[in-house]
């Protein structure tokens, strides 16, 4: 075997080095190196580990959606790299999906078929018929697949949605709040969903939140960012069992320092 092909492998599966953003009509190096209105990311360097369900949390405008962008390869830095698996990201990958705030479920599909466009390239139509009623039932919509959008609540329609992008078996899952319109018990359900889910199904997620509670909760691991110019403010790692109780020892300890890192010193 060719000894110079073979990479070692990384323990990360993303990261994200020397990494700037600037929108600038003209990027140049000079717009890097001097901070203006338009510079948005400064010398971001961090990793997310592979199979870890990382949180980003900042203030609103910080570019945490910008980011979750260039890591996916929709977006490019101004300077620095992003290296999936060892490797620069050169553009959008089939098997990096995304599931946003709004919905995106297509409104002339049933759930059931908005399920099955996740695997439109499987061509055993009875695998794919088996798999589509076993997403259905893991995501607690057994029953609804005949269903149109406007026929579910906003917290199915999530359903769906996660089930549309984990059927497509995702190296990485990007979630730009995917809750963050949902009411708030709901929002608590939806959280339970996805650590079922990743414990089930172990892949990389990337997940945009404003919420800390929910941060707390769900991530093996939270980058913290400032504001603009947006830094790394802090990188936590969380190494808790699931369920967790943050009003109790070490995770109320943790909660507090990162409101009061965000800014908020009242009401803990
Ligand atoms: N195409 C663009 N051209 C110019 N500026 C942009 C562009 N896209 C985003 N921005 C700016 O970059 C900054 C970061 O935007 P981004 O949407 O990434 O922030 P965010 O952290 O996701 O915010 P929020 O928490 O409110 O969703 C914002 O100030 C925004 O105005
Ligand atoms: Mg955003």
């Amino acid at each position: 075997m060719n000894q110079s092909s073979v990479r070692p492998q990384s323990l990360n599966k993303v990261e994200i080095c020397g990494l700037y953003k600037v929108y600038e009509e003209t990027s140049s190096e000079a717009a890097l190196d001097s901070i203006s209105d338009r510079h948005v990311l400064t010398d971001l360097n961090f990793a997310v580990p592979a199979r870890s369900f990382t949180c980003f949390l900042g203030p609103s405008g910080c570019g945490k959606s910008t980011l979750l962008r260039i890591i996916a390869g929709f977006d490019t830095p101004s300077r620095g790299e992003v290296l999936v698996d060892g490797d620069p990201v050169c553009g959008p990958n089939p098997k990096h999906i995304f599931v946003f705030q709004e919905d995106g479920l297509f409104p002339w599909f049933t759930a059931y078929e908005n399920i099955e466009l996740g695997i439109r390239n499987l061509k055993d139509s009875q695998k794919r018929h088996e798999l589509v009623l076993e997403y259905l039932e893991m995501v607690g919509l057994k029953g609804f697949g005949g269903y149109y959008p406007h026929e579910l609540s906003g917290g199915m329609r999530r359903r769906a949605e996660v089930a549309r992008a984990l059927i497509a078996n995702p190296d990485i899952l990007f979630m730009d709040e995917p809750f963050g319109a949902l009411d708030f018990v709901t929002r608590l359900q939806m959280r339970e969903e996805m650590l079922n889910v990743h414990a089930m199904f172990p892949t990389t997620i990337l997940f945009i939140t404003h919420d800390i509670d929910e941060a707390i909760q769900l991530a093996d691991q939270i980058v913290l960012f400032t504001e603009r110019p947006t830094s790394v403010k802090e990188v936590l790692s969380l190494g808790y069992p699931h369920p967790r109780d943050f009003t109790k020892g070490d995770l109320a300890v943790l909660r507090r320092h990162i409101y009061r890192t965000m800014g908020v010193h009242a009401a803990l």
